[in-house]
């Protein structure tokens, strides 16, 4: 098991910033690959091949298989020997992000929960060469961040989101049948599940792009039309309403993200 020392991370979004600040806490240098919008405490780079010194780099860019297999083939080009490449993916296939480098056995899933630095679990998921140095070097990563960790095969969405997800997915359906109001079909859930948030507004704040993303996945890996995607989820997705992070989802927000009743 290696001693991780330094760690890249690619992607600057909502996953990738908390990251990083996990693994500064922890007390771990960290490169943030970001176009702009550089965290102070961080070294902050635009270029990939700052990375090559990092023990661990972390992928967490948009979520298409395509363009996260086109950086792993370049991480595994620029990445020293020994650098486990892993990725935060929330649903794609790790033995096929994998596959796009020499060095399957040293790639891993390290799926953070939205905050990154508030929510405890980190899932891990193995691909079908991930070898035992990796995970157990990648679990002790997590546990230093202050993680609890649960471990999942590679099966579209691994754990959480194959559960997590088709609920989302089923909220805009009762939407989109006319069933109840949004903030019905949120306040059902919230005082009815005992959720900290309802399954619309929890969209929102994941992402709509992410959330349509990952339905996909699903629906194509599993090949079951209960999967299908809703609609008005589509909809929202091609209209830009991709949620807090664009100002506008299911729900409109104000430049601090509060909610504007609309
Ligand atoms: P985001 O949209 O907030 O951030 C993605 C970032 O990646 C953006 O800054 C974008 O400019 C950058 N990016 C896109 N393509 C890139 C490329 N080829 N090279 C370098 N940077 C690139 O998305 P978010 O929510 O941070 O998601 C990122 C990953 O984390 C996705 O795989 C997602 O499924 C996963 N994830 C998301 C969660 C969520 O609740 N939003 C939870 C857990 C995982």
């Amino acid at each position: 098991m290696a001693d991780v020392k330094s760690v890249g991370v690619i992607g600057g979004g909502q996953m990738g910033s908390g990251i990083a600040q996990l693994a500064a806490v922890a007390g771990i240098s960290v490169w943030l690959e970001v176009a702009t919008n550089a965290l102070k405490n961080l070294k902050c780079t635009s270029n990939l091949e700052d990375l090559q010194s990092a023990d661990v780099i972390i992928e967490a860019i948009v979520e298409s298989e395509d363009v996260k297999k086109k950086l792993f083939s370049e991480l595994d080009r620029i990445a020293k020997p020994s650098a486990i490449l892993a990725s935060n993916t929330s649903s794609i296939s790790i033995t096929r992000i994998a596959s796009a480098t020499s060095r399957p056995c040293q790639v891993i899933g390290m799926h953070f929960m939205n905050p990154p630095p508030i929510m405890k679990l980190v899932e891990i998921v193995r691909g079908a060469d991930t070898s035992n140095e990796t995970f157990m070097t990648v679990k002790t990563m997590a546990e230093r961040f202050g993680k609890i960790i649960v471990c999942s095969q590679d099966y579209p969405g691994f754990i959480v989101n194959r559960i997590l997800i088709p609920m989302i997915n089923e909220a805009f359906f009762t939407l989109y049948t006319g069933v109840a109001t949004r903030e019905d079909i949120d306040t059902g859930m919230k005082l009815g599940t005992n959720q900290p948030m309802g399954p619309l507004e929890l969209a929102d704040f994941i992402g709509l792009d992410v959330c349509l993303s990952i339905m996909k996945v699903l629906h194509v890996g599993l090949g079951d039309s209960k999967y299908r995607p809703c609609p008005l989820l589509v909809q929202y997705v091609d209209a830009g309403r991709l949620g807090r992070k664009r100002g506008i989802g299911v729900y409109t927000y104000g430049k601090q993200q509060e909610l504007i009743k609309s």
